[in-house]
């Protein structure tokens, strides 16, 4: 499916209507675009997050499930990529990373497993684990087939930068405004924070600086691939932002959100 392209865009595009020539992009262009694209989404998670501190519990547990099929996809869409790409830094820094979702041969540390038993932690039923949005299955499905069949430094944009930079600052802030639910404060000791440990903290940090100065690397040697990363991470925002948009829509009931849907 093709995604819905206007509706949660960032405000200022990622990648401006003339830029999407060859040679309208250099490194420091690029990189100057992410942070402000990183900031702005920041933002934005802050000013949605907001919401999860007031949710009924119930709401609580669906919106957390929903966050689920993002990890389950992003692992196979993680080894799409790196099937495509040259032999370098990046792939075998992308291949680090992928063992490490994976569990490093422990199925119980696979990232989703993880995620899996903090759901269960919080009292979501197992039957109600595979509730998926039909709209956000939607859209991961749709990343999938575009990493399919655009060029690799697409796919770097779409997952390797958004899946490793993108997702950290939103899992940071939602981490950050979950923790200070009420039914989260009552039932902190018993809850199974470990993926929060993984994914908050500095273990994530790292990955996302080491990924930052491969995909650098990545473009020092193949400066003709930066229009199609800025694309691919473009692309990575504006499904990130509608992802996270369907499931407040789904999860927080009206009078309860604190943005508007065009924000
Ligand atoms: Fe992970």
């Amino acid at each position: 499916m093709s995604l819905q392209k206007n509706q949660n865009a960032p405000a200022t595009p990622f990648v401006p209507a003339m830029a999407t020539r060859s040679g309208a992009w250099d490194r420091k262009t690029f990189w100057q675009r992410a942070d402000k694209a990183k900031e702005a989404t920041e933002a934005l998670a802050e000013q949605k997050m907001k919401a999860l501190s007031r949710l009924p519990v119930d709401a609580l547990r669906q919106f957390c499930t929903q966050y689920r099929f993002f990890t389950i996809d992003y692992i196979s869409d993680l080894a799409l990529l790196l099937a495509k790409l040259p032999f370098g830094g990046l792939r075998s820094l992308l291949s680090e990373i992928l063992a490490e979702e994976l569990g490093e041969g422990d199925a119980a540390k696979a990232h989703p497993e993880i995620y899996d038993r903090f759901l269960a932690s919080i009292g979501v039923e197992p039957e109600r684990l595979e509730r998926g949005l039909p709209a956000n299955r939607a859209i991961l499905g749709g990343l999938t087939e575009e990493l399919r069949h655009r060029a690799p430094a697409f796919g770097v944009g779409l997952r390797g930068m958004g899946g490793e930079c993108l997702c950290q600052t939103y899992l940071s802030v939602m981490f950050e405004h979950l923790r200070t639910h009420p039914y989260m404060r009552e039932h902190a000791n018993r809850i199974d924070w470990e993926f929060w440990t993984i994914h908050t903290g500095e273990q994530d940090i790292v990955h996302g600086e080491l990924t930052r100065q491969a995909i650098d690397d990545y473009i020092r040697q193949d400066p003709g691939a930066l229009p199609d990363l800025a694309e691919g991470y473009e692309r990575s925002i504006t499904a990130w932002n509608l992802f996270w948009q369907n499931i407040f829509d789904a999860c927080v009931p009206p009078g309860r959100h604190v943005m508007s849907k065009t924000t």
